[in-house]
């Protein structure tokens, strides 16, 4: 389980997050959604603990981890994988050299690392693109890539930053199709925030809708789509 309890985070004049308090079961499909602006990515790197919050704490588990430093902060991040919009790839690398670099910063065998980056071209389908070049990719197989390095070090969590905003519908349904897949064969948690209803109604349980920095309503995703309370969620499910 992961819990927020009492979590603020602030830039200069500006309050991202707000006093959120979330809990998200392990093994869950979580969505978080809200419009532009309204605090989710900030969420997102208190929860994965790129940023510490200026309040609040953050529970894996019974382990407090946001005030884990130096080498147990690295050891607790890689228990997660995180994906981007823009993927967020390495440039220079191959398909195959992008998925082993998190198993080259472990310090795994070149073999283990060839064994392992096989494995994970076929869990995201993309075995013959191995030797392509990223520039060579469409949008889609760009996120496979990044998904399979996401999952190189067999996290448990995996962390969705608007994974396919910058797909077009088919593509993005393939992807949301991979990651509900990965979900149930790997029993993951992911958390997945978007500003999108139907990706959230396509994979996910559970929901919270943020607006302003606080989370304002959060249920089922048939709960919240059915009887939405407040106007934030209203709104995202209308428009
Ligand atoms: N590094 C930063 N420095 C200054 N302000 C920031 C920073 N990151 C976020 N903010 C501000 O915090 C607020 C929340 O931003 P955040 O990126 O978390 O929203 P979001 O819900 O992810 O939006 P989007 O859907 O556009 O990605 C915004 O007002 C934003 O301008
Ligand atoms: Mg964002």
């Amino acid at each position: 389980m992961i819990a927020l309890k009492g979590v603020s985070k602030g830039y200069d004049a500006v309050s991202a997050v707000e006093n959120v308090d979330l809990t998200i079961p392990d093994g869950s499909i979580f969505g978080i959604i809200g419009r532009s602006g309204a605090g989710k990515s900030t969420l997102l790197r208190v929860m994965s603990l790129l940023e510490a919050p200026d309040a609040g704490e953050v529970f894996y588990g019974d382990e407090r981890v946001d005030t884990l430093r130096g080498n147990a902060l690295l050891q607790r991040r890689r228990r997660m994988g995180m994906i981007f919009q823009n993927f967020n790839l390495l440039g220079s690398r191959n398909v195959a050299l992008n998925i082993a670099y998190p198993l080259e910063i472990a310090g795994l065998h070149k073999r283990q690392i060839h064994e392992r980056v096989d494995e994970l071209l076929e869990l995201v389908d993309i075995q013959d693109k191995r030797k392509a070049h990223i520039r060579e990719l469409s949008g889609g197989q760009k996120q496979r890539v990044a998904i399979a390095r996401a999952l190189a070090a067999k996290p448990e969590v995996l962390f969705c930053d608007e994974a396919t905003s910058a797909l077009d519908p088919q593509t993005t349904r393939s992807i949301l199709a991979l990651i509900r897949d990965l979900h149930g064969k790997l029993g993951l948690t992911v958390i997945l925030i978007t500003h999108q209803m139907e990706v959230i109604r396509a994979v996910c349980q559970d929901v919270a809708v943020m607006e302003a920095g606080r989370i304002v309503e959060s249920g089922s995703v048939q709960a919240v789509f059915e009887a939405p309370k407040t106007t934030a969620a209203k709104e995202l499910i209308g428009g």
